[in-house]
């Protein structure tokens, strides 16, 4: 597979099948995605890998923590800047008008559009369930390598016939998480992923992103 075709077929997927995938075939992603590059070769990154019962145990408890909590607990950092302007507001609104239409869920269903959401504490149905974290030190250059090192393993699983699903949902549940992988204090729960066999038969998976054009984001120059 051509590194534009990882790109091109790699999508959010938000349902898996229950396949199971070889804790063989993990280790090797995540082993080639350390090759990402990092500033001054810090590798910053840090995973927390769950496979069966292991991923199905974390599930489990954020589920019983959601009958006092059901939104989760305070994350970490903002997954969001608190005042989001344009245009980055309007594409949060549109990806998700885009993604429950999918479903043909309105907006005024709350309830199935909650039900929706909650399914990213169960990794959207797939079989491997991962936690980043960064060491609280680290500052903005390292948490751009954390993210290139996260993209290596969504273009990897391509490669695998795999499918991923990034989730800074998983920031709502730091103190969950933190006691049940043993997070040390120094590191903050960035975000989570999904690994696993797309479901094509849902609906979800059928949502294509929209891009803005490149005039938008880069800004060219040349000597004319
Ligand atoms: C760091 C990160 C965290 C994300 N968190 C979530 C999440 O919690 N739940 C979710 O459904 N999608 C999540 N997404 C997926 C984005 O919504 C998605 O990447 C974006 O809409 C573009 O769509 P695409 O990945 O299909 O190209 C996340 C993506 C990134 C990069």
């Amino acid at each position: 597979m051509k590194v534009s075709q990882a790109i091109a077929t790699r999508k959010t997927v938000r349902a898996f099948r229950s396949e199971a995938v070889d804790a063989e075939t993990v280790r090797r992603i995540l082993a080639r995605a350390a090759r990402a590059p990092s500033g001054g070769n810090l590798q910053p990154w840090r995973v927390y890998v769950l496979l069966d019962a292991a991923r199905d145990e974390l599930v489990r408890r954020v589920k019983e923590q959601m009958t006092q909590t059901p939104m989760g607990q305070t994350p970490e950092y903002h997954i969001y800047p608190p005042q989001l302007t344009e245009p980055y507001k309007t594409r949060r609104s549109r990806i998700g008008e885009a993604m429950y239409a999918t479903m043909g869920i309105p907006r005024e269903d709350r309830a199935s559009r909650l039900k929706h959401f909650v399914r990213n504490w169960e990794f959207f149905g797939a079989p491997v369930g991962m936690i980043f974290t960064i060491d609280r030190q680290m500052q903005q250059g390292q948490w751009a390598d954390l993210g290139m090192f996260m993209e290596n393993i969504m273009l990897l699983a391509r490669e695998e016939g795999l499918h991923t699903c990034p989730q800074e949902a998983w920031a709502l549940w730091p103190k969950t998480i933190r006691e049940y992988l043993a997070v040390p204090e120094n590191e903050m729960i960035f975000c989570g992923m999904g690994l696993g066999y797309a479901d094509d038969a849902a609906a979800v998976n059928t949502l294509e992103s929209e891009r803005a054009p490149l005039e938008e984001f880069a800004l060219i120059r040349d000597h004319s």
